[in-house]
Parts: C-alpha cells; structure tokens; sequence
C-alpha cells in the first residue's frame, strides 16, 4: 500500500529530559508541526525529523526509535556541533533572517553551509531507505532545501513534493546568497513546488528563471528532462478543533483568564520569540495606545505570550532582553496596584490554555514584520465560532492577509496606526464584530488543515499521471526500435535537422552556440552512413552555418530557406527582395533603444529581434507594443512577421523551412525520411513532408509531429543510434 512520507526538521513531538535524566515527549511548537499534525488519521504516513535534542548514547536512541515508531515517527539525530551549525547555524542564521528581508541577520558561513549540506545529506539517507514503490516524499521547509533533489539522485521516479512555509523572497533579496543556485536547484528536484501565497511563488519562479534558467508556463518548469509544477496551497488548520473543543473547566490558569475577561478587554499577543514577528513594535503601539487614551488605564490587558524559540541564536538573545525591558517599561509607567497592562510570560502553553485564552479574549494583535503564514491569527477566529465575538488585528505582511480580508489591517512598523487600530478595536460594534469573524469563518471551515493538504497531494497525483500520459507520446524505446528498423531497411534515406534547440542547447548569446566536438563528429559519422542524405535546415546566416558546419560538406537551408546549399554551392531562393529591411530596421532600432540588453540580427533576407538575454516578460510587453507598428509596415510588403522563441523575425513571406525542405524532399524517392526540430518554425518542416516519415519535435509542447522527445541529449542519443548501423 503506498504511503506518504513526511520529512521535516523538526517531528510534530519534541524530546525533553528531566532533571534525573529521565526522557519525556511534548509536543513542538510552531506552524509546520502543529499544522500537519493534525492531518487526518486516515493518511497512511510515516513522519521523518528530528526530535529536537542531542541524543548521543546508542542506548537512548534505540530506545527513542522503539517509542517513536509507534506513532510511525522516524527520528534523525543530530550531534551538538550539527544542531549548531546546520539548525542555529545556516537554517535560522543565513536562510531563515534572509527569506524575512532580515539581511542585517544574514550570516555568510561556509562552514555552517557544509554541515547544512551534509545534515540534508543525512536526512535524505533517513528517508531514502524507507522508499517502496508507489510512496509519495513530501519535504517541508526551508531547513531541507536540498533533500528534494538527493532523494531524486536514488529516486528517479518517485513522486516528491516540497512545501516552503515561509516566504520565498524576490528576487532581489534570494541573489544575495552566495548559494543561490544550489538551493535553487536542490527544490528543483521536487515534482510538486508548494507556497502559502502567489507572490511567495511569482519571486520563486522569477528566481528559477534568472539564476537557473528554467523557464515557466503557467507555473509548470521544465527542468533536466522532468516537468515540475508550482501552485499556491495556503494552509489552514483545524478548525473543528479550535471551534468546539472547550478548555478544560479544571484548569485554574483557564478559570483566571475567564475571569480576568469579565473584569477587564484581553488583549492577546502569542507568538514564538522571533524578530519576524514584530512583538518590541507592538509594545510600543500599546504604550503609544496607552499615552493617548488614559480613558482605558485600568480597563485593557495586553495579554502577552512569547514562546521560548531558538534560544541559542544570538538575536534571539537580543531580543529577549529587548521584550522584558519594554515590557518592565510600560508596567511600570501605567500600571498600578490594581492593574497590570502588559501580562507578560516566557513559556509555552498547553492546548487548554491556548483555546482559554483564544475564547476569552477580545482582541488579538498579530503584528509580525514578515511571516510565511500565521496560523495563530487563524486559531482566533476559528475559536470565535461560538460566541462571534472580537476583533483580529492582522499585519499586513503575514501570509495569513491574503484569506484573513475582513480583519482590522495594520502595517507592522506604523506604531501610531496600530494604536489606532486597537481603538477602533474596542471601539467595534458586536454586529460588525460578528459579520466580520462569520466571514472569516466562513472561508476557514472550507479552507483547513485538511484541505490544504488534500489538495496538495491530488494534484500532486494528477500532475503525476498526466506526467505519465504526455511521456505517452514521448518516444518509447518499441517506437525508436521501429524507426531504427525503417532506417536500416531503407535504401534511401533522408536526414533533416534543425539546429539551435535541436542539436544545440540555447545560450544567452547565439553565436556561443558553436557546435561542440562531440556534435561534429556525430554529424560525420551519420553522413558516412551508406545510402544517407544529411541537411541542417535552419533560420540561422548563410556565413555563421557556412562557418560552423561548412567544413562537413553537408547540404543545408539557411534562413528558413532563404538560401540552399547544395553540392557544396550556396544559391539564392529567386526573387526574394531586401530593400524593405532599412524602414524595418528604424523600428527594431527603436525596440532596441527602449529595451537594453535586447539585440538585433540581420541576415540577408530577414531582420530579427532578439531578447533572449533579458525578461521574458519585459520582451513580450515590448513585443505587445511593437506587433501593431510591424503589422503595419509590413502588410504591403509580402513579408511575415514570426514570434519566435524569444525573437521576432520579419521575413519575406512564403519562405520557410517547409518549402526548403522541399528542395530536397522531391529530388529523390525516398524511402526513409526522419525530421527533428524543436521550433514552432519547425512545423512547416513536419507539415511539408510525406505521411511516412518520422517527424520528432523536441520538447513537450502541441506539435504535428509524429514524436517527441525531451531534450538536445536525447536528440543526441538517438542519432548515435542511427550512426552505428552495420
Ligand atoms: N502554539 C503552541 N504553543 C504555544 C503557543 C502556540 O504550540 O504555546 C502553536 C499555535 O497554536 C500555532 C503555532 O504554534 O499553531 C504557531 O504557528 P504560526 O504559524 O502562528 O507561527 P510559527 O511559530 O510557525 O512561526
Ligand atoms: C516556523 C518554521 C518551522 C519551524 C517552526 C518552529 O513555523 O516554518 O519549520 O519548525 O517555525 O521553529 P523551530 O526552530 O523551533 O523548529
């Protein structure tokens, strides 16, 4: 039976040790664990992690194992010095203050980059071993950036998933990282990319794009031969939990908070101690909120939790002591013997008092400088469904905005504005309160935990089925064999290939695109096959092909036909004319001018601009713009204006690689025909020849061809094939 594999750094329980050394189980704090731990029961899992302490004796790791593994959870231990400098270290030192926008946090440390690798290293050979067909990998967070790929390395064809629960930064901010394509990369290897929200996932791709090249369809990368998606899956909680389940009436601390709401409006503030999270600022809105509105001295409470969190990292430190000084500042400035105004504790708190405190209280304040979701915000509603009663105040900047619309909404750094927001709070009507929560309510019901991961994993398996089905039309190896058969039966045989894209990769710069040894011998090879005729049909120059492959002594068509070398002469297609190009050129001389890095190629026949070294997007808007002034100059001219592969090509109509391919197609009787292109101007190679030949596109989108074929290496592959015929 197949079976969902959870990795994540942390397990959903962490490990504790009494003051006689004694072990105990409590469960983790923070999003990732607390959310997927209450994924339906009904999910056959395992659950890789660690369990959050340095367990160095055998005897106490087995013993860990045998209890974990009854709530099919699989420890990684890791040493004092991993803990260090893979958690302390590059997780919450380098990657997680740079994917907040904390640059000034950011620390460059090679030494904390080895242990991350090798401790993903160690995670994926956890996982790697309890791998059985037909199981789904599903890697969470950004302490495992590079599991994805390592797991794909032993893998090749299992189905893995990678989910980032915070946010991905733009561009901008990502290229800082001297290991920017490595991490890139390690998610690459993942099938299935997950963000909570659509601008997370715009900078992922926007990154992939610039730093690894892969572009995007619709979200959809195709990366070394394999598709992977990209989506938006916000994660939601689970709300029956938090709606109905009431605290339990024995617990005092519960008792308390119910009474102090009676006396007096809670407040809540609850987060993990962390400097994403925005608590000095909202401080600093409470005391601001407290000088100009001595009217509430005595009748409000800020509530605030802070859950101890990575309290070996420096700025953690920092920012305790930062808390208890504010917090000292304003108790004693406004309190008084009666009256505290900040309720200040340092530690976690169990289920019971958390929901206490969610339904007892009025307002919460959720303020973080940048957070990937925020499910406490979420927690509150959901707590509120009984008596539809308080008001969330939600930063801007947590992922949790974008589902949460009907909060009060504050920019985390406008001290005044929070304070403001917090009258407006108390100042709420029950009815606009009870409209406002439904609302959310309503959204978070459909929305939770489950659904969330629900969905993640059937499209998942969508994705991977339809993978499945487009690998259909890929050639297989029966239909290779076919082709292969076709060829050595054949008396005479006929070769076309076009050749950037097909048997050249792209590069930014195209006259880079020199063919390799490797290429040119593989084109010798074939052109010594008895019986063989082999052309290049090409919208490349006469002299760049001459140059390239002339030596080779092949027949080929320059300029999607415009000229044909045959037995060794280059002749013009008759009566093409090129006064047209300098009316044309003052156009794209313009589009050049108004779009840097965007560069024009003149052939004999034809005129084209090219923006395959900047944005794709930037190239089509300029592209969108120009199409009416081309259409225009060009429609009495008897020229075509082609979109191309980041290019814009005018040329003279009626000529393309169909007809040249011609020249050749009609010379012979020929009994075998084989035509590989990977471009849209391709089709008219496939469309111009016989039934009977085999026409392969390269790449996976719609064509009339016959095949497909993944890449410039399969291409490769394949010919090398036909070169070994007796
Ligand atoms: N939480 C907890 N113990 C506490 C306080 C909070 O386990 O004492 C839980 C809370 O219920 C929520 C999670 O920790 O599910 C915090 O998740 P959130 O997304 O708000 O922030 P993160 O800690 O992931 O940054
Ligand atoms: C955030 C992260 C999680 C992490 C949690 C608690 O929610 O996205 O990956 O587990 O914080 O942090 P900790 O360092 O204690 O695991």
């Amino acid at each position: 039976m197949s079976r969902l594999i959870i990795v994540s750094n942390r397990l959903p329980v962490t490990i504790g040790k009494k003051e006689g050394g004694e072990l105990f189980y409590h469960p983790s704090a923070g999003g990732l664990a607390t959310g997927l731990n209450s994924l339906d029961d009904s999910i056959n899992k395992i659950w890789i992690g660690w369990p959050g302490k340095d367990i160095r004796d055998e005897w106490e790791q087995e013993a860990v194992r045998k209890d974990l593994l009854d709530q099919d959870l699989v420890p990684v231990f890791l040493s004092k010095k991993e803990i260090k400098l893979y958690y302390e270290g590059f997780s919450n030192k380098t990657i997680w203050p740079h994917f907040h926008y904390f640059t000034q946090f950011t620390t460059y440390d090679e030494s904390s980059w080895d242990a991350y690798k090798a401790v993903n290293r160690k995670f994926a050979e956890v996982v790697i071993p309890h791998i059985q067909p037909g199981d789904m990998v599903w890697v969470h967070d950004y302490q495992l950036l590079l599991v994805p790929e390592m797991i794909r390395q032993a893998h090749p064809n299992i189905s893995i998933g990678f989910f980032l629960h915070i946010p991905f930064p733009s561009y901008e901010v990502f290229r800082i990282l001297p290991w920017r394509e490595q991490l890139l990369n390690g998610i690459l290897g993942a099938d299935q990319i997950g963000f909570h929200t659509f601008g997370y996932m715009r900078h992922f791709l926007s990154a992939a794009y610039r730093i690894t090249g892969h572009e995007h369809s619709v979200g959809m990368l195709s990366v070394n031969n394999r598709a992977v998606n990209v989506d938006v899956f916000p994660m939601g909680i689970d709300y029956e939990k938090y709606a109905h389940t009431d605290p339990d009436p024995q617990d005092e601390e519960v008792r308390k908070i119910r009474d102090l709401a009676k006396r007096i409006s809670l407040v809540i503030s609850i987060d993990r101690l962390d400097y994403t999270k925005g608590i000095p600022t909202r401080l600093q809105a409470f005391e601001r909120f407290l000088e100009t509105s001595v009217d509430q001295h005595g009748k409000v409470t800020l509530v605030l939790i802070v859950v101890p969190s990575r309290s070996n990292v420096d700025q953690y430190q920092e920012l305790k002591h930062q808390v208890d000084e504010l917090v000292g500042s304003i108790n004693g400035r406004f309190g008084s013997f009666d009256w505290t105004p900040v309720r200040y504790f340092y530690r976690s708190l169990n289920f019971s008092e958390l929901t206490g405190l969610y339904k007892a209280a009025h307002i919460a304040m959720i303020t973080p400088l940048r957070d990937g979701m925020n499910l406490v915000a979420k927690e509150f509603v959901a707590s509120k469904e009984e008596n539809k009663q308080g008001v969330l105040i939600l930063s801007e900047m947590a992922g949790a905005a974008n589902e949460l619309t009907e909060a009060i909404m504050v920019n985390p750094q406008d001290i005044q504005g929070m304070a403001d927001a917090l009258q407006r709070a108390l100042d709420m009507p029950v009815a606009d309160q009870e409209r406002r929560l439904k609302s959310m309510q309503s959204k978070l019901k459909i929305y939770n935990v489950e659904h969330w991961a629900n969905t993640f994993l059937t499209d998942q398996q969508n994705f991977m089925k339809q993978q499945e089905k487009q690998n259909i039309s890929r050639m297989e190896d029966q239909q290779l064999d076919e082709i292969y058969q076709a060829f050595r039966q054949a008396q005479k045989r006929l070769i076309i290939l076009d050749y950037d894209g097909t048997l050249m990769d792209f590069k930014p710069d195209p006259q880079a695109v020199v063919p390799d040894d490797k290429l040119i011998h593989l084109l010798k090879s074939l052109k010594a096959s008895p019986q063989t005729k082999l052309i290049v049909n090409s919208g490349r120059d006469r002299d760049t092909l001459q140059e390239w492959l002339g030596p080779l002594d092949i027949d080929m068509a320059a300029e999607h036909g415009v000229w044909i070398k045959r037995k060794g002469e280059w002749a013009l297609n008759p009566g093409l004319a090129s006064d047209w190009k300098s009316e044309i050129r003052d156009v794209l001389e313009n589009m050049v001018e108004r779009t840097p890095g965007s560069f024009i190629e003149e052939k004999d026949f034809s005129i084209a601009w090219h923006y395959r070294r900047i944005d794709k997007e930037f190239g089509e808007k300029r592209v969108r713009e120009f199409r009416d002034v081309l259409l225009y100059l060009t429609a009495n001219l008897d020229l075509q204006v082609l979109e191309g592969n980041k290019v814009v090509e005018i040329k003279n109509a009626g000529v393309n690689k169909g007809k040249a391919t011609l020249n050749w197609v009609d010379e012979e009787n020929w009994d075998f025909i084989m035509a590989l292109g990977d471009d849209h101007t391709d089709e008219d190679t496939f469309k111009a020849l016989p039934d009977h030949a085999y026409t392969i596109k390269v790449g996976l989108s719609n064509s009339v061809a016959k095949y497909n074929v993944l890449s410039v290496q399969e291409v490769r592959q394949l010919l090398d094939r036909f070169t070994k015929i007796d």
